[in-house]
């Protein structure tokens, strides 16, 4: 490759990157965090417009292959937002999540997706602004990792 066309293909990345916006996924438990999504709405709270919200009913229903779905598909991050350690609505079901999230973000690393494309937080329904600073925090997070390689590859 020549330095011209090294040159052109660097300024083609660097214009994809500029154009990237990122597809986020959140999984949000019906009880404290889809109410907080909701209320930061209602609120008319900042936050950007990337996510594209998936209703569960507890963080512990979240099996990992629909995150490793999520991602295959084509998203570039995947948020799951549930209640607080000790709020759940199914008692445990948020620490189950937290323990396949830990397991996740191995996996992902191991199969060289940034863990920091998948991302835990727990937001009450009252804590409106939480969620949308987990959500501007995460698209931010993605913008500055750039596409998901799973979605380049295919
Ligand atoms: Fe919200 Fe379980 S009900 S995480």
């Amino acid at each position: 490759m020549t330095a011209t066309t090294q040159r052109a293909a660097s300024r083609t990345k660097a214009k994809e990157r500029a154009r990237f916006e990122p597809r986020i996924v959140a999984f949000c438990c019906n009880w404290c965090s889809y109410a907080g999504a909701d209320l930061a709405g209602t609120s008319r709270m900042q936050m950007p417009p990337n996510i594209r919200i998936i209703r569960v009913n507890c963080t512990g229903r979240i099996d990992p292959s629909f995150i490793l779905d999520a991602l295959y598909e084509g998203a570039d991050g995947v948020l799951v937002s549930g209640c607080h350690p000790g709020d759940c609505h199914y008692t445990s079901g948020n620490l189950r999540m937290r323990s396949r999230y830990v397991l996740l973000k191995r996996l992902l690393e191991q199969a060289g997706i940034e863990p920091e494309r998948v991302h835990l937080q727990w937001a009450s329904a009252a804590e409106g602004d939480v969620f949308a600073q987990g959500v501007t925090d995460m698209v931010e997070r993605i913008r500055r990792l750039g596409p998901n390689p799973v979605r380049r590859r295919r």
